[in-house]
């Protein structure tokens, strides 16, 4: 890299999914907004992007998903409640975590038809320049965060970048996968990702973590893209086809990922999340003891 990338400033949070793995807890409660510990998931991720620089987010919502934009905006009664009883603390944390003006804006996906149109849904509202994706399904416990951790790399190679981690090799066909040609450090090259392989075919164990720094020319690759696994499109199927046109790098991130859209992995995130607050991690700890 010569010059210096152009400044990623957008996030995009794909957040249609209809929570089917946790249901019937996300039947009138968008899966985002599940709490993990005292704060919804998406609390955790937005928190993320705010950390990595991120000045605007595009949510792609779906139907029955309005609480998300209701979840950054006043709540005055509620409020005026808190403020009467002199509850300052959890009100200042509350409205810390406000939209500030113009910060958020919200695109809808109108049918699943998977992750690659519902990035291709905020095309408009990205135009032409890079932006980040982050699965809000996914909370990354790293320090740094995981999406800063990809900025301070794409700082050094532009492009294209996708944080990745190792899974057991027996899950591998959960997720998309990349084929690796070399290292260097945490930064790999890749030779293809393959989106849900079939048992037994993954080229390694290295998962898509859902973490991804993308350029514009993606959307011109959504476009014209066909279905691919599970009848859906697929970003994993773009990016595999942009990283012959454009630097592509794989990072594999420090610190541990939680699936929240799965039961167990939402449990254990709200365990390993609770056990590390100082406020909490002492009684959390002696209380899972126990059931022990
Ligand atoms: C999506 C992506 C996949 C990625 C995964 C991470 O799959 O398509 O490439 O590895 O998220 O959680 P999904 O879990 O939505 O099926």
């Amino acid at each position: 890299m010569t010059s210096k990338p152009a400044r990623l400033r957008k996030a995009v949070l794909p957040v249609a999914g209809l929570g089917t793995r946790v249901l019937p807890g996300t039947k009138t409660t968008p899966k985002e907004l599940l709490n993990v510990v005292d704060r919804p998931i998406l609390s955790y991720i937005v928190e993320e992007a705010r950390e990595a620089g991120i000045e605007h987010i595009v949510f792609v919502t779906g139907r029955s998903k309005g609480a998300i934009e209701d979840y950054f905006d006043h709540q005055i009664e509620l409020e005026a409640q808190l403020e009467a009883k002199g509850k300052t603390a959890i009100l200042e944390m509350m409205n810390a975590e406000l939209a500030k003006a113009g910060e958020m804006s919200f695109t809808r996906q109108m049918q699943p038809k998977g992750l690659g149109h519902a990035v291709w849904c905020a095309r408009d509202i990205i135009g032409h320049e890079p932006f980040a994706v982050m699965l809000p399904d996914v909370i990354v416990d790293g320090q740094p965060g995981a999406l800063k951790q990809l900025v301070d790399a794409y700082e050094e190679t532009g492009g294209n970048l996708i944080g990745v981690e190792s899974v057991d090799i027996a899950d591998a066909h959960k997720y998309g996968i990349v084929d690796p040609a070399s290292r260097e450090g945490n930064r790999i090259t890749m030779k293809g990702m393959v989106e849900k392989p079939a048992p037994g075919t993954a080229p390694s164990n290295l998962s898509i973590a859902g973490r991804y720094i993308l350029q514009p020319e993606i959307f011109d690759l959504l476009a014209t893209q066909e279905r691919g696994a599970g009848g859906e499109i697929q970003l994993t199927d773009a990016m595999d086809r942009l990283m012959h046109e454009q630097s592509f790098t794989a990072v594999e991130y420090a610190g541990v990922t939680h699936d929240c859209g799965d039961k167990i992995g939402l449990l254990r995130a709200n365990v390993a999340l609770a056990l590390k607050r100082p406020d909490l991690g002492e009684a959390a700890r002696k209380a899972i003891s126990a059931l022990l």
